[in-house]
């Protein structure tokens, strides 16, 4: 299987991994093809993403495609970071191979899970299609 460099980068020397304490925003994913998990968290000031930390039990794409994805959407607003495609995130990491493209989908829905965590703290209506919770996925990773 060929990964590309970008791919191979990313893996290697992820971007943003960890936690932010008190995030604005918290989602988590799991993938319902391999069953891994993904966690992402927001800062958020006045509707722009200051910062982003992911965790993942994912395999090496899944850890690529979080990276970079938290990578597109930093310094971004709210609503850049909702038009964030796996296509896009794939496309910047220079492509996958078939098979992990699955695996490129936990990223762009865990953004969507932590904007519509922060939609609904602040009261706002959510307006955005928002990807199933994943009730294992909680039960692995306690939700605050
Ligand atoms: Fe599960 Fe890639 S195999 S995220």
């Amino acid at each position: 299987m060929q990964y590309s460099e970008k791919v191979m980068d990313h893996f290697a020397h992820p971007r943003n991994v960890g936690e932010i304490e008190n995030a604005d925003g918290v989602g988590t994913v799991g993938n319902a093809t391999c069953g891994d998990i993904m966690q992402m968290f927001l800062k958020i000031e006045n509707d722009v993403i200051v910062d982003v930390k992911f965790k993942t039990f994912g395999c090496g794409a899944a850890i690529a495609t979080s990276s970079m994805a938290t990578e597109l959407i930093k310094g971004h607003t709210v609503k850049e970071a909702l038009e964030l495609t796996n296509k896009a995130v794939v496309e910047a990491l220079d492509g996958l191979p078939p098979i992990k493209i699955h695996c490129s989908v936990l990223a762009e829905e865990a953004v969507r899970a932590a904007l519509a965590d922060y939609y609904k703290k602040i009261g706002r209506e959510i307006d955005f299609e928002v990807p199933e919770k994943d009730e294992e996925a909680c039960h692995i990773i306690p939700e605050e």
